[in-house]
């Protein structure tokens, strides 16, 4: 049986392609756009957009797939999961956010956008596991990367802002373990994963600069001058709501879940371990 990666190219996704090709598993790594996605060889592709109208598509994507690795989309991917559930999907593995449920986003556009997916989740009838990761690593990369390339400080409208570091692999590898086939023994219930520690956002640009074997400087900058610099991808309301997160998490110490090490056994890596992996991105 196959295991339906969507958004194979993504962060994420790509990990999960990765792993599970190494445990032998037989893959169908997916993308909007094939031409923008690239595999390992030996790893089965095929186009599919999670919110389009084509049925042949799905049919396509879904055939001998036993479970579906599935990211949140901006518009319903209803259509999608009810061709999942008629293809006898077995188990889909939802990457979800915390701001589905915590207080600061619960109204904004990301609680509303990964609420909505669980609900046509739920409503579909397949059996799913919903995960919550924390503050991705990846986000250093995105937020800071351009910054500390250019020997620039970075700017933080909320520097005392508490956050988890989680680095991608250990999202994939639980990920990794819910997909596999007859391994059901974490499925089925929402998993809360953190990396190991809270720390400022101040905090996480350091331990970067520690890694890179010079200190970052950091700038702190009003909620303003933030939303005049936002970056031409991200719309102002996501810009909104993030801010409004960062707002509800200073000096508020983040929790911190065992649940990678639950289920992966061993333990959520460190924010060093991830910049030291990504040096050249900085
Ligand atoms: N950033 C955080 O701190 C954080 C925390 C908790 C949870 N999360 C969750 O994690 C996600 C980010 O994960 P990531 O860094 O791995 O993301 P990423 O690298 O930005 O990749 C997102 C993937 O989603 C796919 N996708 C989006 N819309 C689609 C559609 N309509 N049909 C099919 N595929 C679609 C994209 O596929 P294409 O290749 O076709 O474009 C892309 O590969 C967030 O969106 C959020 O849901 C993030």
């Amino acid at each position: 049986m196959t295991v339906l990666v969507t958004g194979a190219r993504g962060n994420i996704g790509s990990r999960v392609v990765t792993r599970l090709q190494a445990v032998g598993q037989q893959i169908r790594a997916t993308a909007r756009d094939l031409a923008t996605l690239s595999v390992p060889e030996g790893v089965e592709t095929a186009r599919l957009d999670l919110t389009g109208e084509d049925p042949t598509a799905f049919t396509e994507a879904l055939k001998d797939v036993d479970t579906v690795f599935l990211y949140a989309t901006r518009a319903s991917a209803a259509p999608f999961l009810k061709a999942a559930h008629a293809a006898g999907v077995r188990h889909v593995v939802f990457l979800s956010s915390p701001a589905s449920y915590e207080a600061a986003e619960f109204r904004g556009p990301i609680g509303r956008i990964h609420r909505a997916a669980e609900q046509d989740l739920a409503a579909s009838g397949l059996d799913h596991t919903i995960l919550y990761p924390s503050w991705l690593a990846t986000n250093a990369r995105r937020d800071w990367g351009a910054a500390i390339r250019a020997r620039q400080p970075v700017e933080l409208p909320y520097p005392a802002a508490q956050c988890v570091p989680i680095h991608p692999d250990d999202v994939a590898e639980v990920a990794v373990d819910l997909l596999l086939p007859d391994n059901a023994t974490h499925r089925g219930r929402m998993q809360v994963l953190t990396g190991p520690a809270s720390m400022r956002l101040d905090e996480a640009v350091a331990a970067i600069g520690a890694e890179l074997g010079r200190p970052i400087p950091v700038r702190e900058i009003s909620r303003e001058a933030a939303l005049a610099r936002r970056e031409p991808w991200m719309a102002a309301e996501i810009l909104e709501s993030l801010l409004d997160s960062a707002a509800a998490a200073v000096g508020r110490p983040a929790p911190i879940t065992n649940t990678v090490e639950r289920i992966t056994g061993r333990p959520a890596r460190p924010l060093r371990t991830w910049a030291a992996e990504n040096r050249a991105d900085f």
